[in-house]
C-alpha cells in the first residue's frame, strides 16, 4: 500500500502589508491592543483592483509547490482546495486553478471547513493516494477576507485578525515506510456552527430581502464570532486532537521535531506550547506577519518554515488546527 508524503510546499500572500497602525485609521482599535491581544502586528490585504482572487493566489502558491517538488502541471492526478472565500458563491476555486494551470481534465474537489480546511484537504488527498487511485494531488489553501470584512469599529474583534493569502503542497505517493503522513484525525461539532459564522446571504435569505429589508442592524453578511468562546473551545481541542495524533502512532510530545499551529491567535499557540512543555524551537509561529490566513495558514507556516531549514527530510511535524463548525483536525506525517 502506498504512503503520500509532501514532495513540496509553496506559498504566495499579496505585496500589500497593513500593519496594525493602518487599521487605527479605520477603527477604534491600538497597535497595544491587538499585539497585546493577538501577537499580530501587520497582515497582507490584496489591494483593490488587484489580479489576486483566492483561486489566483493558489494557483501562484501551487506553482511554487510544484517546482519545490520537481513534477510538472501535467502530472497532477487530482486537485484539493479548501477555503471559505471562494471567488464565486459557485462553482468552487478547484475548477478555477485546473484552468489557470491549463492542465488536463482532472478531478477538483473544494474543501468547506474554515481553519481546518487543509488538514481536511489533506487527509481527503493522503486516502485518494493510500488507495493507488491518484499519484500526485496539490491540495491548496487559500483565502481573501479583507473583501469582505467590517473594517468599522464595530467589526474590529474579528476584522483585525484575519489576513490574505495563500499556501499549497504537492501530496505524493510513497512507497519509502519512513516518509509520509502516519495519521489524519477530523472532528466536529455542529451546535456551535454559529459561534463563528458568515451567516448570510443563505438560501433561507437571498440577496434581494436582505436589500429590501435595508435592515441597519442586520450585519449576518460579515463576519461573526464570539471570541472568547472560541478561544476556550480551541486550547482544548487543539491539544485534544494533537495528543489522538501522537497516541495513535505511539509517539510522545518530545518526538515532535516542529509543531505547525493553525495561525489563529499567538496566545493560543503559546498556551499550547506551554500545556504541552514544547520549547521554542517545537512550534512555528508566524501569525505575527500574517494574522490569521485561514486555510492558508497552515500551508504558508510550512512554507515559510521549509525556506528557514526548520522542516528537513526525515522530520516528525505535527500538523493541528481549530475553527468555525466548529471543526477540529491534525495530522502527523515524516517530511
Ligand atoms: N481593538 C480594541 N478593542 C477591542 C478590539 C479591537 N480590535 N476587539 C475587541 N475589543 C474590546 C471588546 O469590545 C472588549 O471590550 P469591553 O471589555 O469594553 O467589552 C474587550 O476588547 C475584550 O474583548 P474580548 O472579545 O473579550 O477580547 P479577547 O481577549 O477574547 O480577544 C480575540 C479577542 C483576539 C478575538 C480572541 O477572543 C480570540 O483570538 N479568539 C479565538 C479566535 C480563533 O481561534 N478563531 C478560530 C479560527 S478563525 C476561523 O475558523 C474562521
Amino acid at each position: 500500500m502506498y504512503k503520500s508524503r509532501i514532495a513540496g510546499v509553496g506559498h504566495y500572500v499579496p505585496d500589500n502589508v497593513v500593519t496594525n497602525q493602518d487599521l487605527e485609521k479605520l477603527m477604534d482599535t491600538s497597535n497595544e491592543w491587538i499585539i497585546e491581544r493577538t501577537g499580530i502586528e501587520e497582515r497582507r490585504f490584496v489591494k483593490p483592483g488587484s489580479d489576486d482572487t483566492p483561486s489566483t493566489m493558489g494557483t501562484k502558491a501551487a506553482r511554487v509547490a510544484m517546482e519545490r517538488a520537481g513534477v510538472t502541471p501535467d502530472e497532477i492526478d487530482f486537485i484539493v482546495f479548501a477555503t471559505l472565500s471562494p471567488d464565486y458563491y459557485f462553482p468552487g476555486p478547484g475548477v478555477l486553478v485546473q484552468e489557470q494551470l491549463g492542465i488536463k481534465e482532472i478531478g477538483a474537489l473544494d474543501v468547506r471547513n474554515q481553519c481546518s480546511g487543509f488538514i481536511y484537504a489533506l487527509s481527503v488527498a493522503d486516502q485518494f493516494i493510500k488507495t493507488g487511485m491518484y499519484k500526485n494531488i496539490l491540495v491548496i489553501g487559500s483565502e481573501l477576507h479583507s473583501g469582505g470584512l467590517d473594517m468599522t469599529t464595530r467589526g474590529r474583534n474579528v476584522s483585525v485578525i484575519f489576513g490574505d493569502g495563500a499556501g499549497a503542497v504537492v501530496l505524493q505517493a510513497t512507497e519509502n515506510e519512513n516518509s509520509g503522513i502516519l495519521s489524519t484525525h477530523l472532528h466536529s461539532e455542529g451546535k456551535h456552527a454559529e459561534e463563528l459564522a458568515l451567516i448570510g446571504p443563505n438560501t433561507g435569505k437571498w440577496v434581494p430581502e436582505i436589500i429590501e429589508a435595508n435592515d441597519a442592524e442586520d450585519i449576518s453578511y460579515y463576519p461573526y464570532m464570539n471570541g472568547n468562546f472560541v478561544f476556550k473551545h480551541a486550547v482544548t481541542r487543539f491539544q485534544e486532537v494533537i495528543h489522538e495524533a501522537l497516541q495513535t502512532n505511539n509517539k510522545a510530545a518530545t518526538d515532535i521535531k516542529l509543531l505547525v499551529p493553525h495561525q489563529a491567535n499567538l496566545r493560543i499557540s503559546q498556551y499550547i506550547q506551554k500545556k504541552m512543555a514544547l520549547s521554542n524551537d517545537q512550534v512555528y509561529n508566524n501569525i505575527m506577519r500574517y494574522g490569521n490566513t485561514t486555510a492558508a495558514s497552515i500551508p504558508i507556516a510550512m512554507s515559510e518554515a521549509w525556506e528557514e531549514g526548520k522542516i528537513k527530510e526525515g522530520d516528525l511535524i505535527c500538523l493541528a488546527a481549530f475553527g468555525s463548525g466548529f471543526t477540529w483536525a491534525s495530522a502527523l506525517l515524516y517530511w
